[in-house]
């Protein structure tokens, strides 16, 4: 439990995972029968980019740090809206805040996070916001124990892991089977890191071989994926994606491309529905 993801808050990595993730929530608003969102590594939820750990890196300054002219056409809007609200661009909302602001009063958000400190300072933004629950304890091992989803027949869990162990994605094609056998209609959106493309090739081959149906991944590299040493982009790989998400993905990923000044993006529907 090294991982303080504050050291890394707004980085590039954050932008598309938290532009993306805006976009699935609000494929729920479509409808207004309730959902639930299960947010099994939660972080603090928000993150002052004055602060220590954030200054020691600057990485958000290659993040957000660029994205504070983008006007209201922006295909980023949406999720850069919240962003103002929550106070950026100096206060830059992870996702349980911004999943918590796009939540009408009978849609739910739970979150789990592990590290004791940061599931304190999650809790205390959360204290008067009675669809938001959070939970000490560890997001896997909460699969079980939270899902089905009691107050909602649909909804997302999104996982976020540090990648800190190295079977990670072991972990994640477990979570993603536990999931689907306990919340058959559930969308799933899980974050990577992309280092070098072995590993990703690797995880996205298991989950077809385990019989997932329905995947579809988004990526932004930053640079071509050749360093192992460094993270060279990032994934999100959506199971159930929602009507329209793939285009409304392009068009975002197109955007973070010029104005992140990223070497290149891609949408790829890995398995048919
Ligand atoms: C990448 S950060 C999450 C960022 C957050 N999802 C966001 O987008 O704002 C990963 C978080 O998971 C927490 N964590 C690590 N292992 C965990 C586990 N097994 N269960 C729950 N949380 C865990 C870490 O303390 C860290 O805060």
């Amino acid at each position: 439990m090294n991982y303080r993801h504050a050291y890394h808050a707004g980085n590039f990595a954050d932008c598309m995972k938290h532009a993306l993730l805006v976009s699935l929530i609000g494929s729920f608003l479509r409808k207004p029968t309730p959902f639930m969102v299960l947010d099994t590594h939660a972080g603090i939820g928000r993150y002052d980019l004055r602060c220590e750990e954030a200054e020691k890196t600057q990485e958000w300054r290659t993040g957000i740090g660029l994205l504070t002219e983008e006007g209201p056409d922006s295909p980023l809007a949406p999720w850069l809206d919240l962003v103002r609200k929550a106070g950026g661009p100096e206060i830059y909302p992870g996702s349980p805040l911004l999943v918590s602001m796009m939540l009408r009063e009978h849609d739910h958000l739970i979150c789990c996070e592990k590290h004791p400190e940061d599931k304190r300072r999650l809790y205390g933004i959360f204290t008067r916001t009675p669809n938001v629950t959070v939970h000490e304890r560890d997001g896997y091992e909460a699969l079980r124990a939270l899902l089905p989803p009691q107050t909602a027949k649909r909804g997302l869990v999104l996982i976020d892991p540090p990648f800190e162990e190295p079977n990670e994605f072991a972990r994640l094609e477990n979570a993603v089977q536990t999931i689907q056998a306990r919340f058959s209609n559930g969308m799933i959106a899980i974050w990577y890191p992309i280092k070098h493309r072995t590993p990703v090739r690797a995880f996205h081959m298991a989950l077809q071989d385990a019989g997932v149906r329905d995947i579809l991944a988004a990526e932004l590299l930053m640079r071509p994926p050749v360093d192992p040493d460094h993270l060279n982009g990032s994934g999100l790989l959506v199971i159930k994606p929602p009507f329209g998400f793939a285009e409304q993905a392009k068009a975002q990923l197109e955007r973070l491309k010029t104005r992140l000044n990223a070497h290149e993006w891609s949408v790829t529907q890995i398995v048919p529905e």
